[in-house]
Parts: C-alpha cells; sequence; structure tokens
C-alpha cells in the first residue's frame, strides 16, 4: 500500500452556507418552538378552532391578487419563479391567509357555515435581514371566515392578550383602527392625493409612485423624513360612515368589558391590501425596530375577491421568531428540559446487548431512554460515559457491567436527587426504576 501525502490529497471541500435570512433551528432551541406551540395548539382548541394547511408554494396569482399588486409583499419582496417543468408561475408564500382562503374556496369550506382555523408554518419575504426580520420566518395564525360582527374581532384580539399572558410576555400593547369601507376609503383617497400633492416635494421616490397608485400604503412609510407630513394627512376616521363606526364602536366596547386596553392608532393601515373595518397590531419597544409581533384584522372583501362566494372574515399573524425574542427579553422562556428519563451504561460485547434489551423494555414502558453509544464504535470507561448520562439531564442511571451480567443484576443510580444506588434484578430493571420515579414525586 502506498503512502498518501499532503499533496495527493483531494483539496479540502469548501463548505456551502445557508441562504442569509433563513436560519436552521438549532437542538438547543427546539424546545423552546415546541413549547410555543403547544401552547397555540391549546389556545386554538380552547376557542374551537380547526387546523388547515396549505402547501409553502402556491400559484403566483394568489398573493397579487390577495394582498395587492401595490404592496410592499408582491412589488418587492415574493421569491417567485417559474417552474421549469411546466411553465407555471409559483410564489414561495410570504403569507398565510391569502392561502387560507385559496383552499377553503376551493374545497367549499363555508357550505356548512361560518369556520374559525388556524395555520403554522415558515412564510417567506425577501427583505433585508435584521434582528426580527428574515427571510423565511415562521408564523402562527387564525382566521375566523363567516362572522360579520365585532363580537369575532373582539373574539381573537382576546385570542391574542391570553396568548401573550399564558406565554409571560411583558410590555405587549395593542393598537387598533378602523379602515371603513370601500367607498369611504374613496373618498378619504381623494383627500390624501389632495393633501400629498400639495407636498409633493416632501415625498421619497416610492411615496411619489404611490400617489398614483396606492396613496393609503404612503401613511405606512417608515421614512424618518416624512413623519411629520404623515403625521398632519387626514385621517380614515374622520371619513367613516355610521355602520363602519359602529363596528368600530362595538368592538372596542366588547374590549373594555374584557379590560383589554387599546390605543387607536388612525396611521395604523398595515402591508397588505385586503382589509376593511377593524386592524390591529401588537407592538412592543423591546425589540427595536421590529417590535410588531403580531398583526391582523377584518378582511371582508378578500373571499370575493379570490373569486368565492362574498363572505366576511378576520384574523391574525404572529411571528414566531419575533415572540420566542420576546418571552426571552422577558425571562419567560422554559427552563431546558432533560433530553431522557434514564441513561443506559454498558461495558460493550455481552453487556450491550443486554443494556439494548433493558433499554427497550423501558421505553415501551413510557420511560424515554438514551442507550449510551461510543462514537468509535468501542466502548468508554463508565467514568466517561456517567459524564454524559449527567449532561443529558436524565433522572437515573442504569449500569450494566460485566459484574452485573454475571449475578444478572443492573445498578440503578439516583442522578438527580440522593444519588443513591443500588442493585437490582436484571428482569425487575422497568419495575425498579418506575419505583423510584414514584418514590422520588411521593
Ligand atoms: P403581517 O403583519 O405581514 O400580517 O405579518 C404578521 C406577523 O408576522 C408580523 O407582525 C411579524 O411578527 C411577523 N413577520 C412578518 N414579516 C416578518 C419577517 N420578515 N421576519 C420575521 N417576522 C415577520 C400577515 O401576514 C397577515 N396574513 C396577518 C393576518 C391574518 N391578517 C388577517 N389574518
Amino acid at each position: 500500500m502506498t503512502e498518501q501525502t499532503s499533496s495527493d490529497k483531494a483539496p479540502k471541500a469548501q463548505k456551502i452556507n445557508g441562504v442569509r435570512g433563513m436560519n436552521d433551528l438549532l437542538p438547543g432551541d427546539a424546545a423552546q418552538w415546541f413549547h410555543l406551540e403547544h401552547v397555540f395548539r391549546d389556545l386554538t382548541r380552547a376557542y374551537g378552532y380547526e387546523f388547515l394547511r396549505t402547501p409553502i408554494v402556491e400559484a403566483t396569482a394568489v398573493f397579487q391578487r390577495g394582498i395587492g399588486e401595490v404592496t410592499d409583499i408582491v412589488e418587492k419582496e415574493m421569491y417567485s419563479f417559474e417552474d421549469r417543468l411546466n411553465g407555471e408561475q409559483l410564489t414561495l408564500r410570504p403569507e398565510g391567509t391569502a392561502a387560507l382562503v385559496r383552499a377553503v374556496i376551493e374545497n367549499n369550506l363555508l357550505y356548512e357555515g361560518p369556520k374559525r382555523l388556524w395555520y403554522s408554518g415558515p412564510m417567506f419575504r425577501h427583505e433585508r435581514p435584521q434582528r426580527g426580520r428574515y427571510r423565511q420566518f415562521h408564523q402562527f395564525g387564525i382566521e375566523a371566515l363567516g362572522f360579520a360582527g365585532p363580537d369575532i374581532d373582539a373574539e381573537i384580539i382576546l385570542m391574542g392578550q391570553r396568548l401573550w399572558d399564558e406565554l409571560g410576555l411583558k410590555g405587549v400593547r395593542l393598537e387598533i383602527n378602523s379602515l371603513g369601507q370601500a367607498p369611504e376609503r374613496a373618498e378619504h383617497r381623494a383627500a390624501l392625493v389632495v393633501y400629498f400633492e400639495q407636498h409633493r416635494d416632501l415625498l421619497d421616490e416610492d411615496s411619489v409612485r404611490r400617489l398614483g397608485t396606492n396613496p393609503l400604503r404612503i401613511l405606512d412609510s417608515k421614512n424618518p423624513a416624512m413623519q411629520e407630513l404623515i403625521e398632519g394627512a387626514p385621517k380614515l376616521l374622520d371619513f367613516l360612515g355610521e355602520e363602519s363606526l359602529k363596528h368600530f364602536e362595538g368592538v372596542q366596547t366588547l374590549l373594555k368589558a374584557n379590560n383589554i386596553p387599546c390605543k387607536i392608532n388612525p396611521r395604523l393601515v398595515r402591508g397588505l391590501d385586503y382589509y376593511n373595518l377593524t386592524v390591529f397590531e401588537w407592538i412592543t419597544e423591546e425589540l427595536g425596530a421590529q417590535g410588531t409581533i403580531a398583526g391582523g384584522g377584518r378582511y371582508d372583501p378578500l373571499i370575493e375577491r379570490m373569486g368565492g362566494k362574498a363572505a366576511t372574515a378576520c384574523g391574525w399573524a404572529m411571528g414566531m421568531e419575533r415572540v420566542l425574542e420576546l418571552m426571552k427579553v422577558s425571562g419567560s422562556l422554559p427552563e431546558p428540559q432533560a433530553q431522557c428519563d434514564v441513561f443506559v451504561l454498558h461495558q460493550g460485547g455481552e453487556t450491550l446487548i443486554t443494556a439494548l434489551v433493558v433499554a427497550e423494555r423501558l421505553r415501551s414502558a413510557g420511560i424515554d431512554v438514551i442507550l449510551f453509544c461510543p462514537a468509535d464504535g468501542q466502548t468508554a470507561s463508565f467514568k466517561s460515559q456517567m459524564k454524559k448520562a449527567d449532561a443529558s439531564g436524565a433522572s437515573y442511571a442504569v449500569i450494566i457491567g460485566p459484574d452485573e451480567l454475571a449475578k444478572n443484576e443492573a445498578q440503578l443510580k439516583d442522578l438527580r436527587g440522593t444519588g443513591n444506588q443500588q442493585a437490582i434484578p436484571l428482569d425487575g430493571v422497568v419495575e425498579g426504576v418506575i419505583d423510584a420515579i414514584v418514590g422520588a414525586t411521593e
């Protein structure tokens, strides 16, 4: 055999990195996500919401039509591509609502009456990544379809408040506004155009363009140089008719009756074009620029606009990354959990075979087990195995060495409480561990 010199070696393969703004969920953080998912699922169950999952990819038209052509999302942020196998125009979903409405229409889900639905999953927007803003992020959302009254607007807001309370979030405030109905917005729009035309020299390039297409979006601008101008613009609330005001007041009365404080923000217009009447956002100052942890509102025009039979709807979605970040800041993240209940140690050979059988028996009894597995395929000293057992967070170690095997026994060691170690018969390991667990919890 010829010896390989370093010059014969193939060049070290270059590593390939993940896509900018798209993050891995690493094992150390997984428990936090599971916790959030768990609390959210319980919440949806408490309010009678059913789960609906749509694909990650939709026809581009779903979002163009649903969210609106003149929005940041559709104009600049969508991951759209042509499926080169069949020429279809597709988009990675930037949000869940338009896709859910597409699915509801396609599957005729409102046939039997109104529906309360929830969803979760990754969304994609080509934004400039920064803290709390990613290109792949994750949303939880709820949508209540077919309910017209302010009671459902209030219910979904109450759900949000309950969620923040259960997650232990601090410093979240609710801002709310009404976007009225299309004719009211048209009147407001005309007034906005007159106002912004008078101050055209103060508008940035984007806003000049939007003056002709969607002047309401100018109110959404984050450009600091335009804030004073925006502050002085005509307010949509002043253009609302009796019905719209009644709905808005109805929502506020119900929130007040449930002690939910909210601030009316006449500038809150949301970044998507499907809304009417109530819109709202939950905002925190703790996360810097990306402080909106959730937002939503009523979107009565959308179902018909997407080709369905006209039906009312409202909902909201939260950004999981932002909520988890706020939980961190609020000190309410759950304690890291143990990986298993029992860690099984052995010395290879016959002891490994027995250890494997014992581990399986324990699992059949509902006990979570990690069986020591040496990295090099050999074995390791009990001392180094014990370090791993400790690090796993297991409450008990079951030790099976050649001496134990010879006596048909195992050693059961309490790793967290007393530290006691005792011999137990091999065929009584499951009972021994259960007795120890029950004894420790009594
Ligand atoms: P949205 O305000 O675009 O609304 O997004 C909802 C939430 O998703 C935001 O409040 C934020 O927490 C999170 N989010 C948005 N973009 C990013 C990003 N680039 N990185 C991290 N988090 C982000 C909607 O998507 C509507 N579909 C909500 C809705 C449901 N309205 C009615 N029903």
